[in-house]
């Protein structure tokens, strides 16, 4: 297989379809490897999945089949390109809700065969991964933090396909462990959004555990924090307005605190596996990373320990298209192009080779 990127020019249309996004967009390639987004689409099913307090992978899937159409057909609009100018089709085919992987991946396989276009089978946890390429021609290796509702990773990235994990959590996501804050508080969902605004008004002045702080691997475990957060609750019954924002502030706090911690030491590991010459540069992705604490907290151990920090813009942070897409051109560059057979995977390491973190359990 040939690694060495072609130098030439590709389209990619990119599909996302993994969890409760519906997304599809246009990315260029430029022979000199630079990236430009042409067309970026993505339909958020919030709405649908908000009155059950989460993603429902049945309704996400229907929604998926009745949207992607029509939203692909937007996307092309939007980029002004013609089929005849596509040069590859790329889908996320894991990690993530399987009923919606199929669906995003089948219409991929479709449109490959029918215009005969070269198919790629996008990890979805690479296409976050690469997003800083499109966004900042950012050069390999750096390190990446990503966290949101489904993932919480702290990777090196060496190159295309080529990831080595440092952390993972051993129980819940970043972002679902917000979800589950707001949902205890009665503060409705996506609870990440309303923690943070309500934790404006408190004082982080409760008592809350820190779980891993001090670790030398840099996983994370929220399970505990969790389980804080609720006996503290149960303490203050019935709950006033200033108890719920001095609970979402400590919360916060403890949170950004352990981000910062677990980052420090994947630094220090990042630079042991690399050596001292390597690029200093921390990514953040996820939907956290538009929590304004946790990127102050992020830009103070950046800064600390001499890294840049790479924030891509909130919309290419969390779930869309043009990382899938970014990603699908990276690889055909690389000629790493998948066969139709190629399946949809519910869970998909990037890192196939790290250790199981002892504990966790089946996000890791
Ligand atoms: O990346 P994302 O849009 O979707 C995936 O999970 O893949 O991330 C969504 C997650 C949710 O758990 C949401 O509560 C969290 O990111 N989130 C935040 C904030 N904005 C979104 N968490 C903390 N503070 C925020 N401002
Ligand atoms: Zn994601």
């Amino acid at each position: 297989m040939a690694t060495t990127p072609e130098k030439r020019e590709f389209v990619v249309l990119g599909i996302e379809t993994s969890c409760d996004e519906t997304a599809a967009a246009l990315v260029r390639r430029e022979a000199n490897g630079k990236g430009v987004l042409l067309a970026n689409v993505v339909r958020s099913q919030l709405a649908l999945h908000a009155e059950f307090g989460g993603v429902v992978p049945e309704i996400a899937a229907r929604a998926h089949v009745e949207l992607l159409d029509r939203l692909i057909a937007e996307a092309l609009a939007e980029s002004r390109l013609g089929w005849d100018e596509i040069d590859g089709v790329a889908a996320t085919a894991g990690p993530g809700l399987i009923g919606g992987l199929i669906v995003g991946v089948t219409t991929a396989k479709a449109i490959a065969l029918a215009r005969g276009l070269p198919f790629v089978a996008v990890n979805h946890l690479e296409a976050h991964a690469l997003t800083p390429g499109l966004t900042h021609g950012l050069p390999f290796p750096y390190l990446l933090l990503l966290v949101s509702g489904g993932h919480t990773q702290l990777l090196i990235v060496k190159e295309v396909g080529s990831y080595t994990r440092l952390g993972t959590t051993l129980d819940d996501a970043l972002g679902e462990a917000f979800d589950k804050a707001a949902k205890l508080l009665g503060l409705g969902f996506p609870g990440g959004p309303a923690v943070e605004e309500c934790a404006k008004r408190g004082r982080a002045t409760i008592a809350l555990p820190r779980p891993m702080l001090g670790r030398p691997e840099p996983h994370f475990s929220l399970a505990g924090l969790k389980t804080a957060l609720r006996h503290e609750a149960m303490k203050r019954e019935p709950l006033g307005a200033q108890d719920v924002a001095d609970l979402c502030a400590s919360f916060q706090e403890a949170a950004a605190e352990m981000v910062s911690d677990r980052t420090r030491r994947a630094m220090e590991l990042y630079l042991e596996q690399l050596g001292p010459d390597a690029q200093k540069a921390l990514v953040v992705a996820g939907g956290v990373a538009a929590n304004q604490r946790i990127r102050a907290a992020l830009a103070t151990v950046a800064a600390e320990n001499g890294f840049a920090l790479v924030l891509p813009p909130p919309e290419l942070c969390t779930d869309n298209a043009a990382m899938v897409a970014w990603a699908g051109a990276e690889r055909l560059a690389r000629l790493l192009v998948d066969d139709l057979a190629a399946p949809s995977r519910a869970r998909w390491p990037l890192d196939p080779g790290a250790a199981p973190a002892i504990g966790a359990g089946v996000k890791a």
